[in-house]
């Protein structure tokens, strides 16, 4: 490091967080080695301070009811279905995936704040007799649909600054589940600085700036980053198939959905299931200014949230499994457009006046975009609605509803003891 380059770089560090009202982040640069005052100055020299204290200036704006034009979005139902139909949109699927035309991506850059897991969250075992963990359920679920189709399936797996070391050393460690490695791909998300209540950047150590990932919206840019649509376009890749890493009964490159999809002739599909009241933490889909959109659990007002028909039906009850299927073309597209930033207020440990605070309760800013925003982008896509007990038993908390507890019991009564 050249001193001149040091001093320079320092004033102007200096001089922007002086402009911003951040001066703390410079506190402790004196007692820092050689090279974390280079990575310091460069981290704040990199943020964007306007557009962060822009996001802090509407981090508490309430959604009014009134001022949303929302309509519901109803799912079409698997269960209504016939044979025929069923058996009509599986070969689709399948003859779709046996022609190499389907991949598949888990989004695993999420900090599983709420379940408290040390280290990634696919690395987490529910207690299957099997002890198979959350990464290996969905290798499992790739592997039989890739010997129905003779084809291997490429996954690739989003993960995060703070989780991809963990993420790739606990697939070696496992001999990649015996999938084939070449077809396993990971890839970071971008992070986003976390604030306090009080609009200053946070630290997570003397010299370093406490970040978070941006959101799972965070997925096609990242992909366009990472090259990764290109390795798609090589291995002549024309659908998506989307998922999270949380929910252990995803039914992983589904033909059932890429066939329903590409019958109704949709560029985009998610599955929906009905909600189980009115205060489940799952996002509705409905329509919002006339396009398709999903309400999440944080944001959407209680009167809508709680609203039923004459049936005593919700009104916005289909709700986002969190599992779509994206046309790679539309998925490159929506890349290049930026998604609104959503506030989730969070727990976090932080470098506060000298020393290491964790939060009580949650008290910090951390910002995040939503995959799903992109769909008011589309004229319009499908919902296809399948059923809870079926496909979808999420691991969100510790303990209580969505825990490994309650997962485990769905994927058993799924899949039997030999899991
Ligand atoms: C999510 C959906 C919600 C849906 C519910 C079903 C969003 C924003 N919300 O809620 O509508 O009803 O699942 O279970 O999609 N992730 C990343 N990077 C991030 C943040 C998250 O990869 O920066 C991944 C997580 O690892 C996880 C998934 O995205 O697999 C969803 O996580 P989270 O954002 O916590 O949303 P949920 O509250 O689970």
């Amino acid at each position: 490091m050249s001193g001149i380059n040091y001093e320079r770089k320092l004033e102007f560090a200096r001089k922007k967080v002086a402009e911003y009202k951040q001066e703390h982040l410079l506190e402790y640069i004196d007692f820092l080695d050689v090279n974390e005052k280079e990575r310091l100055l460069d981290d704040i020299l990199n943020i964007d301070f306007h557009f962060l204290l822009e996001l802090y200036k509407n981090a508490d704006k309430e959604i009014c009811a009134e001022s949303l034009d929302l309509k519901p979005a109803v799912g079409v139902p698997k269960s209504t279905m016939n044979q025929k139909e069923l058996e009509e949109i599986y070969e689709i699927g399948l003859a779709e995936i046996s022609r190499g035309n389907l991949c598949a991506v888990t989004m695993a850059g999420g900090q599983g704040s709420r379940l408290g897991h040390e280290g990634p969250k696919g690395t987490y075992d529910i207690g299957l007799p099997s002890h198979k963990s959350l990464f290996e359920i969905q290798c499992d679920g790739l592997k039989k649909i890739s010997e129905k189709a003779n084809i291997s399936i490429p996954w690739y797996i989003m993960t995060s600054e703070t989780n991809h070391d963990d993420s790739v050393a606990f697939f070696e460690k496992n001999n990649y589940f015996g999938y084939p490695k070449e077809d396993i791909m990971f890839f970071k998300q971008s992070m986003i600085p976390v604030m306090d209540r009080q609009g200053r950047v946070l630290l997570e150590t003397p010299a370093k700036i406490l970040k978070s990932p941006n959101g799972n919206g965070g997925l096609f840019s990242s992909l366009k980053e990472n090259s990764i649509f290109s390795d798609m376009h090589k291995r002549g890749i024309k659908w998506i198939f989307i998922c999270g890493i949380d929910n252990v009964l995803v039914k992983m490159a589904d033909p059932y959905f890429l066939g329903f999809t590409i019958k109704s002739k949709y560029k985009a599909s998610a599955k929906s299931f009905l909600k189980r009241d009115a205060g489940e933490k799952a996002g509705v889909f409905c329509y919002k200014d006339g396009r398709p959109y999903v309400i999440e659990y944080t944001e959407i007002p209680k009167e809508y949230a709680e609203l039923k028909d004459e049936n005593g039906d919700y009104v916005y009850g289909d709700t986002n499994v969190l599992n779509y299927i994206f046309d790679i073309d539309v998925a490159e597209d929506i890349a290049s457009v930026g998604l609104p930033y959503h506030t989730q207020i969070k727990s976090v440990t932080a470098y506060i006046n000298g020393e290491y605070v964790e939060s009580k309760k949650p008290d910090s800013y951390k910002f995040e975009t939503f995959l799903f925003d992109s769909f008011s982008m589309l004229d319009d896509m499908g919902i296809f609605r399948i059923e809870r007990e079926e496909e979808f038993a999420p691991v969100k908390n510790k303990t209580g509803i969505d825990s490994a507890e309650t997962a485990r019991e769905m994927y058993l009564a799924v899949y039997g003891e030999d899991s």
